[in-house]
């Protein structure tokens, strides 16, 4: 099966445009993957609010498909002028008129691409967002008459792993224990096949990257917070480690026999620990980073490991944002390569652990193999996509 596939990822910050080509011997080129990241328009205000998030969406969607079909060497000028009816497509951005302006005058310009399906993340995410990629997706489908596709958001953080292993030797991997973590969602999932997921166990509160963003900005480190912590944390490496932190924080729910988590606690004792401090140099900050990364790292580790040996799973797949985070990548392979060296173990490379859209189109393309979702280009299905905040992966 020979496929080309135009994904769209907006379920967040970062609006992501990506052109991704299935081939026959089972193995994918990537055409073009553009992330337009939101980081300096949420940064100002410490954290992401959905509908300045949306109305960015709005803004860069058309430039960054624009940018992805020139780069997948897919765009191309209409020869002739063409009177179109863009009434539908006014009904479908009806509560997006600023992705409609932008839309018209682009769509009037350009050919239809060489695409055969548009992959599109509909949950789950900020519920805004989400509907901007979504009603997007469905404008292309209908204008250029492509089958369009709905995926699953934490889906598409795992599957992304598989971008150099189309041909999957099923009996090897599989069952995979998988722990998405990301600045929505922590979760541990039991994966027998793709496509079949449980979930064993997830946050009750908040999410591991939003308990790095949250004690980031109690510490006065800025947005968004994993990155600049993991930084502060390298930085404070040797110094670390000849006089361990003086603020020790709690590894909550860590002694506990579920494969839940639980992090506003931790940022709690973030907050009390940091108001007791007077004088809050480098030095400090540096502790302080690294301490926090430590409790969040030694939590994770010991939940996903105990997952791992009661299910006897024959893989250890991460995905999301905080998986990017180079010492918990590294404590897990040392983990695994001591006790477990028998264990496959899948990390995004680092830009691909945050949004991006090929995470999307391989979960497309999936999809269409597999045939989990029925695709059409227009009609009844078409319109009954819709975008879900809360989409649960099973
Ligand atoms: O997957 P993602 O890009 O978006 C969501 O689906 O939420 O994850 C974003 C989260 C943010 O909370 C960010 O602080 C965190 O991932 N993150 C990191 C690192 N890079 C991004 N956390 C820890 N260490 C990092 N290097
Ligand atoms: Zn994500």
């Amino acid at each position: 099966m020979r496929v080309k596939i135009l994904a769209i990822e907006t379920s967040c910050d970062d609006t992501g445009i990506s052109i991704l080509e299935a081939k026959n011997k089972g193995n994918f080129d990537i055409l073009s993957n553009i992330v337009s990241s939101q980081i300096e328009v949420h940064k100002k205000y410490g954290g992401v609010y959905p509908m300045m998030a949306k109305r960015e969406h709005q803004k860069n969607l058309v430039p960054v498909l624009s940018k992805a079909l020139k780069e997948a060497k897919l765009l191309h000028l209409r020869t002739k002028n063409q009177n179109f009816n863009f009434k539908e497509i006014e009904k479908i951005l009806g509560r997006e008129p600023e992705l409609f302006k932008k839309i018209i005058p682009f769509l009037k310009k350009y050919q239809k691409p060489d695409i055969d399906l548009i992959s599109v993340t509909n949950g789950p995410g900020l519920e805004p967002c989400l509907w901007v990629g979504v009603n997007f997706a469905k404008v292309l489908s209908y204008f250029w008459n492509i089958p369009v596709v709905p995926v699953n958001h934490i889906e598409s953080h795992i599957l992304v792993n598989f971008i150099k292993h189309e041909i999957l030797d099923m009996k090897q991997i599989f069952p995979a224990v998988c722990l998405v973590v990301s600045g929505g969602h922590t979760q541990i999932i039991l994966m027998e096949k793709i496509g079949k997921y449980k979930i064993l166990g997830e946050t009750r509160d908040d999410a591991a990257g939003e308990c790095f963003d949250k004690c980031a900005k109690i510490l006065g480190l800025g947005y968004p917070g994993g990155p600049i912590i993991s930084k502060l944390a390298a930085d404070a490496g040797l110094l670390f480690c000849r006089s361990p932190a003086s603020v020790k924080l709690p590894r909550p729910m860590i002694l506990t026999k579920d494969y839940d988590f639980s992090f506003s606690g931790l940022k709690t004792a973030v907050l009390y620990a940091d108001k007791k401090i007077k004088i809050k140099g480098l030095k400090y900050k540096k502790m302080m980073a690294a301490e926090v990364q430590q409790a969040i790292i030694d939590v994770l580790i010991k939940k996903t490991i105990k997952a791992l040996n009661d299910f006897n799973a024959k893989s250890l797949i991460l995905g999301g944002g905080v998986s990017a985070n180079q010492e918990l990548r590294k404590q897990f392979k040392n983990r695994l390569e001591k006790e477990s060296p028998n264990i496959k173990f899948f990390i995004p490379k680092t830009d691909l652990s945050t949004d991006n859209a090929l995470m999307t189109a391989i979960t497309g393309f999936y999809h269409k193999k597999n045939k989990v979702n029925p695709s059409a280009s227009s009609g009844r299905f078409l319109r009954e996509i819709e975008a879900d905040g809360n989409l649960r992966i099973a």
